[in-house]
């Protein structure tokens, strides 16, 4: 079924339920300075799921146009994509489980006529300190659904065990089955309305061989549906908006809301029975374009098709940004369609792809969504040029880059050399690295380090303006070291001690500079344990967590930061890991701060101290980068 299709039929079956249709509303949020794109269906509803009366009433639908930025190095696999699709239907006080779950199964089994068998549902096991019980309900009715269609469907307390014989549906903790704008209740500033939620899975391993899953490197550990080795797609999320967030719990908000989103890709992939989101029908076109341009097929080598997916998903990114009026450029969110439109050059040349392409690939994507998204074949022209601009500009870049490259490669590449490539030709290091690499010769990185971070200083007062003290910019790079910061201070006082106390800090899109106390210079052994420590951690992946408490709260909890808010007040912390306290195992940092930060730190790459200097008596310096 295309992808076109499952959208129709999605919005049809939600009208006949009684749900008015509305259209998508823009990539860039309207009233929300909170965040630069629209990431799901929910993001716009917000108002009407805390009581505002929706002008159409109480039952909407709508196919939303997301946009997740964090997402765009995760592209590559066979699932990630930066922009997508959420089909979603809303209950703004209206019907709340018994009918939403109904109708899902319906949707699904009748409707897509996905294989039954194939589905795999979880809810929200409870949990007493938040007050909010097992859904119960939830589970035993999925259990009767299943039961109409023959299938014996056990119910699992401990999934993470493994998969049993016959189970199907699967109680989690609030880390999965949780829904709200900021994760998990921890997490959720006061106000803020969220629930338990109820997610559903489809199982590409049919015939039950588990080979996926003993292909992938998760293998040593037991499958279930949560399993990040491929087996299990999760394909839709059916929240129970019931409850909001206060300064000790939750209470109930005046109204019980339903909020579903599903990813109409993910529906296309279960359809075909693949994995390879990249597989659907809205990517054949562009695909062959790439194919005829490079002469190499998707799907052969992984590193080629690595390189296609970037560029498929980039590029239609990049048509629907621009088709809701963000041009390529320096700020904001122009900044990321600047991003997607280098990235796909770049992935394109792996390719062997050295001619404008990227407008022949946008114009296959906007014949496959004009219909659904008028928008874009009225912009077409606009969309085409800008593309087509903001490449032959790029591959100017690129051209003349590789020339001077040439001159330079009769030896191994210098430091300063490499600094004059990145900053003469604007030539991306990891391009004179690759490049390096083919030509079997080496590119020094540690002074090229120190190269670029001497130029950071030299143009630090003409743009002082844009970064004064702590963080600059609210760029993607910026918002990495900023919790690289984080990681820094935390790993400076394990490595050093606690009598290490931040001076100071200083962030671009290049690097981070942190002031800290500290009488003497540190040992070549100290730098690497502290590069060691922040390296494993980001290995490990942990979550960062905002949380808003008190004062004396966050005293008592260890947070690192200068307390110079009134008694009484609230304040604003980061942690990194699941762990809530100072000392606790599984706490990396706790820190007083404003934010923003990344999500999870494991996207931050690799932590690298490139200068520790003396600044004056008893305070040191520490520049680092990530790469
Ligand atoms: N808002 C819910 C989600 O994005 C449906 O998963």
């Amino acid at each position: 079924m295309l992808v076109n299709e499952i959208r129709s039929k999605f919005l049809e079956y939600m009208k006949e339920k009684g749900h008015a249709v509305v259209p998508s509303a823009s990539l860039v949020p309207e009233n929300d300075p909170t965040t630069l794109f629209t990431g799901s269906g929910m993001q716009p509803m917000l108002p009407y799921l805390l009581g505002q009366p929706h002008p159409l009433g109480k039952r909407i639908t709508d196919s939303q146009k997301s946009f997740r930025s964090q997402d765009i190095e995760e592209v590559g696999d066979n699932r990630h994509t930066t922009f997508f699709e959420m089909l979603g239907n809303w209950s703004f006080g209206d019907y709340f489980k018994e009918e939403q779950i109904r109708w899902m199964f319906e949707f699904l089994t009748e409707n897509l006529k996905l294989e039954t068998k194939n589905l795999y549902v979880t809810c929200f096991a409870g949990n007493e300190a938040l007050g909010v019980p097992r859904d119960t309900f939830s589970a035993e009715l999925w259990q009767k659904l299943f039961a109409q269609k023959n299938i014996v469907a056990k119910i699992s307390e401990n999934p993470e065990n493994g998969i049993q014989d016959g189970e199907k549906i699967f109680y989690y903790s609030e880390k999965k089955n949780w829904w709200s704008r900021s994760g998990v209740p921890a997490n959720m500033p006061e106000g803020e309305p969220g629930g338990p939620d109820s997610e559903m899975f489809y199982d590409f391993d049919p015939f039950r061989s588990n080979e996926i899953h003993r292909k992938s490197i998760y293998a040593l550990l037991p499958c279930h549906v949560n399993c990040d080795c491929g087996r299990f797609l999760e394909i839709g999320n059916n929240v129970f908006m019931q409850y909001k967030k206060t300064s000790n719990g939750f209470e109930e908000l005046p109204q019980m809301n339903v909020d579903h989103g599903s990813g109409l890709e993910r529906y296309a992939a279960a359809l075909r029975n693949d994995p390879d989101i990249f597989n659907i029908d809205v990517f054949v076109d562009p695909k062959k374009t790439i194919e005829r341009l490079s002469a190499r097929a998707y799907g052969i080598t992984t590193t080629d098709t690595y390189a296609y997916r970037v560029i498929l998903d980039h590029i239609r990114s990049a048509v629907f940004l621009i088709g809701d009026d963000v041009m390529p450029g320096n700020k904001d969110q122009m900044y990321f369609v600047r991003r997607l439109i280098r990235r796909a050059v770049r992935f394109a040349r792996n390719l062997g792809v050295n001619v404008n392409f990227t407008k022949e690939i946008a114009d296959s994507f906007i014949s496959v969504y004009k219909d659904e998204y008028k928008n874009l074949q009225e912009k077409r022209e606009i969309i085409l040029s800008e593309l087509d601009k903001e490449e032959s500009k790029f591959r100017k870049t690129l051209e003349n880059g590789i020339k001077e490259f040439e001159k330079l490669a009769g030896h191994d590449i210098s430091g300063v050399n490499a600094f004059h490539l990145l900053q003469s030709y604007g030539f991306p290091i990891e391009l004179t690295e690759e490049l390096a690499k083919e030509k079997g010769i080496t590119v020094d990185m540690v002074s090229f380090d120190e190269e670029k971070n001497k130029h950071s200083e030299s143009s630090r007062t003409a743009s002082a303006g844009k970064f004064k003290g702590g963080l600059g910019g609210d760029g993607e790079m910026e918002v990495k070291y900023h919790t690289a910061t984080h990681m820094l201070h935390q790993a400076l006082r394990t490595v050093l001690g606690d009598s290490v106390v931040q001076k100071g800090s200083n962030i671009t899109s290049e690097r981070l500079r942190f002031d800290f106390a500290y009488a003497e210079k540190m040992t070549d052994e100290q730098k690497k344990k502290v590069e060691d420590l922040i390296n494993e951690k980001i290995k490990e992946n942990l979550p960062v967590i905002r949380e808003e408490i008190s004062i004396e709260e966050a005293k008592a909890r260890g947070a690192m930061g200068l307390f110079t808010d009134k008694y009484g007040d609230k304040v604003s912390i980061y942690r990194i890991g699941v762990g809530k306290n100072k000392g606790d195992n599984n706490l990396f940092s706790i820190e007083m701060c404003g934010g923003p930060h990344v999500e999870n730190i494991g996207t931050l790459g690799t932590f690298k101290i490139v200068k520790e200097e003396a600044v004056s008596s008893g305070v040191r310096r520490i520049k680092a980068t990530l790469s």
